[in-house]
């Protein structure tokens, strides 16, 4: 144990004893080990080579190759789940794996709860997560073709501005899809698409409950102004979360 941690130390870990103990706790043998030890030496994030993350108390499959979910996300996930009504419908656009839709479907029964993503390897992953809370993902871009009334729209669409992405962690950068993080030049371009998609597809009253970062947030809540939505800003300060709470009239 402490020589594998004093290994993924060296690799620039700062977590290095808690990755050695899960990585022990994922592969007891020593050998078949190592090739997770590689991956994750050379850089690939400990979730992918773990296969799992945890998200609002639950464990999630994540895969090489598509977005890992953030804890900060967890708080659109808890807006959510308090503003659907009783047997209310959601939609999480830009899925990812299902992190989102995942932590509401399971809190809410209740609730009709669909994902959407443009990229199907995404989409696989979110389908195994959402199974076994009666949701289902399907592959789509913002304009899903999904006819029923939508009470709540849920997103965390790439966000970064295109300049910033050359000094993002390794870890996203390199392992994570650009179309995952690109949210154009100022960010924003992305949440613009999720509030149009909003006031097209949301039933009067409803919500788009969409992440934005600290410092973009003014200019995420401009978006869904023009896009006619009437934003609110939510944060949680333990979280490192700004959230966009944008209601149709
Ligand atoms: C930042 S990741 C977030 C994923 C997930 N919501 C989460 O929090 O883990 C953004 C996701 O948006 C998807 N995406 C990007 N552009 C899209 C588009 N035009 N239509 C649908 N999905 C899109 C990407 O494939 C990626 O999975």
């Amino acid at each position: 144990m402490e020589q594998l941690a004093a290994r993924l130390r060296a690799a620039g870990c700062v977590f290095a004893e808690d990755e050695a103990a899960l990585l022990i706790a994922h592969e007891p043998d020593a050998v078949a080990r190592e090739a997770l030890v590689a991956r994750r030496i050379a850089g690939e994030p400990l979730e992918t080579v773990l296969g799992w993350v945890l998200f609002g108390g639950l464990r999630l499959a994540v895969a090489p190759g598509v977005f890992v979910p953030r804890r900060r996300t967890e708080l659109v996930a808890r807006l959510a789940i308090d503003a659907l009504p009783q047997d209310g419908t959601l939609v999480d656009l830009c899925c990812g794996v299902g992190a989102i839709a995942a932590a509401v479907a399971h809190a809410r029964p209740d609730a009709t709860v669909i994902a959407a993503d443009f990229d199907p390897r995404a989409v696989a992953v979110a389908q195994r997560n959402l199974a076994p809370y009666g949701a289902t993902a399907l592959v789509s871009d913002m304009d899903s073709n999904i006819s029923v009334p939508i009470d709540v729209i849920t997103a965390c669409p790439p966000y970064v501005p295109t300049g910033e992405i050359p000094f993002m962690p390794s870890e996203a950068r390199d392992h994570e899809p650009r179309t995952a993080l690109d949210g154009g030049p100022d960010g924003t371009d992305l949440q613009a698409a999720v509030f149009a998609a909003a006031a097209r597809r949301l039933s009067p009253g409803g919500v788009a409950i969409v992440e934005t970062s600290h410092a973009q947030a003014e200019r995420t809540a401009q978006r869904a102004v023009e896009a006619g939505l009437n934003p609110t800003v939510a944060q949680d300060e333990a979280l490192g979360a700004t959230v966009i709470v944008a209601a149709r009239a």
